[in-house]
């Protein structure tokens, strides 16, 4: 499938109106998901070696705390509980009010204090933050260049630090063959899908990036969206950490990559 960057950003245009039906039937989605989203564990990692790991790779990427960071997509809260622990001033932005909720409920039970905002990734509050953070949210935007481009408006002498998977890698034999053999180990042991459905074929037609969130079209998007100086980097640790969390026999096929694209301020 095609995953031109400038060809999903011709599809974005700058007041071009998202179809209300798709982002109702996008919130819908998740608020039924909200309740079983924390069952996975690359959604909510709970291995101590892997949850240090995250911290480390956090703590290199942004700016120290406590700074102000908006977590774009905060779904039940990683990122935001996790930067809040940190000694970070978070804001954290879902459309799902069913996710919001799971996330308020953890930052209660933990003693840690995060303001939520129900919005659109494209109607972000104005800030100023010294970062935004988001992970996993880009590949279901219905229109991810308007939202880069709100985010940088909110944080226009900040950093913004996106965190993605490489869930499907064409470029290597093993990264084409991991999301097969790990399906058929799931199958196999009857492990719990990791949402409660899928999305219809219209919204995933509907979807620039749905099909996956490359590097090289990131870089291109967020530069487009206004953002200097892109940097990547492999998350090595938490890939490393996450594997040694695994049980057998998945651990021999190992975590697909993760990567971190910064831009902006340093
Ligand atoms: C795959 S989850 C990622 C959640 C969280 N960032 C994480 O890493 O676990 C995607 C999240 O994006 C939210 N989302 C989807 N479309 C959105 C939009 N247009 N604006 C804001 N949030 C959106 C969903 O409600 C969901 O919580």
């Amino acid at each position: 499938m095609d995953t031109d960057p400038r060809r999903d950003a011709s599809r974005s245009k700058p007041g071009m109106r998202q179809d209300g039906s798709l982002v109702e039937q996008l919130r819908q989605f998740w608020d039924a998901d909200s309740a079983t989203y924390d069952r996975d564990a690359v959604h909510h990692p709970t291995a101590p070696l892997e949850r240090s790991a995250w911290r480390g790779a956090l703590e290199s990427l942004l700016p120290p705390a406590p700074a102000r960071v908006l977590d774009v997509g905060a779904g039940t809260g990683f990122l935001s509980l996790m930067l809040a622990e940190l000694g970070y001033r978070v804001t954290a932005v879902d459309l799902s009010p069913g996710m919001l909720g799971v996330l308020d409920s953890k930052a209660e039970k933990a003693d840690l204090e995060i303001d939520t905002v129900q919005a659109d990734a494209a109607s972000v509050p104005p800030g100023p933050f010294d970062a935004i953070v988001s992970r996993h949210l880009l590949w279901t935007l219905l229109e991810p260049l308007p939202a880069l481009r709100a985010w940088h408006n909110a944080s226009p002498q900040g950093r913004l630090v996106l965190l993605e998977t490489l869930w499907w890698d064409s470029g290597t034999l093993l990264g084409s063959l991991r999301p097969l053999a790990l399906q058929g180990l799931h199958r196999l042991r009857r492990t719990r899908p990791a949402h409660h459905a899928s999305y219809s074929p219209e919204l995933r037609a509907a979807l620039p990036l749905g099909h996956a969130v490359r590097p090289e079209s990131l870089i291109q998007l967020v530069t487009d969206a206004g953002w200097t100086s892109p940097r990547l980097y492999k998350l090595a640790a938490v890939d490393w950490a996450a594997s040694r969390s695994l049980a057998w026999p998945e651990r021999t096929v190992g975590v697909p990559p993760r990567f971190a694209l910064v831009a902006g301020a340093r």
